[in-house]
């Protein structure tokens, strides 16, 4: 078999910090004077921070200062951390560990692919650091998701072509990002909203293990 690796997303497919940035930025816009739908939520998911806020304050028809713009930045990810530093290992998805285990048995190399600058932190909360071979997050891009940047350089790292990568994706810019990247690509959540990726799972619990196999050894 031709060596083949898998590279995570983390927010919304190991933990479920989506509902926790939702809760935050939520926040913010409700502070600031406005709403936003779950449908909006969406557009969210694995957009860089700067980037939610700007569409965020777009919807709400509201402009900041760069000083106010920081400011509330800084806001979000303290509301936002509060709920990440009550995290522990519990927090790992339902069937997640299943398919991690799979692969450190099989040596299978997998790394993370994150939008989030407080990616290390959270897979430090959820005890999960150390099994994987390569860690790309919001710290190492320029070009945020749906631009493939993230998921190429997690590939270089793993030195694995992206064509025999797989990546595991909630969020419509991620699965965008991975097929731009060639990656084979699986989407977890909802098919209406997921449709570009190549599978779609509503959880981990739906994938099985002779799934795996078979996309390991195509
Ligand atoms: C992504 C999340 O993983 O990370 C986005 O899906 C989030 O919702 C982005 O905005 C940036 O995260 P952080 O932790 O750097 O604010
Ligand atoms: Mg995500």
């Amino acid at each position: 078999m031709s060596q083949k690796a898998i590279i995570f997303d983390l927010d919304g497919v190991i933990v479920d910090t989506a509902k926790f940035h939702f809760l935050a930025w939520k926040k913010l816009a409700n502070d600031l004077g406005f709403d936003f739908t779950k449908e909006q939520n969406e557009e969210l998911k694995g957009v860089s921070r700067v980037d939610s806020l700007k569409k965020i304050l777009n919807w709400g028809n509201k402009e900041l200062s760069e000083e106010e713009f920081n400011r509330q930045m800084q806001l979000k990810n303290e509301n936002y951390l509060s709920y990440v530093n009550e995290m522990d290992k519990g927090e790992v998805l339902p069937g997640v560990q299943k398919v991690l285990d799979y692969l450190e048995e099989n040596n299978i190399p997998y790394a993370l692919g994150s939008a989030s600058k407080n990616a290390r932190h959270i897979l430090e909360k959820i005890d999960l650091k150390d099994g994987f071979s390569a860690i790309v997050d919001g710290t190492d891009v320029s070009k945020a998701k749906p631009d493939p940047e993230v998921f190429l350089i997690a590939a270089e790292k793993l030195n694995v072509a992206p064509q025999k990568c797989i990546v595991f994706e909630d969020s419509v810019a991620g699965v965008q990002a991975a097929n731009k990247g060639e990656m084979t690509s699986i989407g977890i959540g909802e098919e209406k909203t997921l449709h570009e990726a190549d599978y779609i799972f509503n959880d981990f619990t739906e994938i099985s293990i002779e799934f795996l196999k078979n996309l390991l050894q195509k």
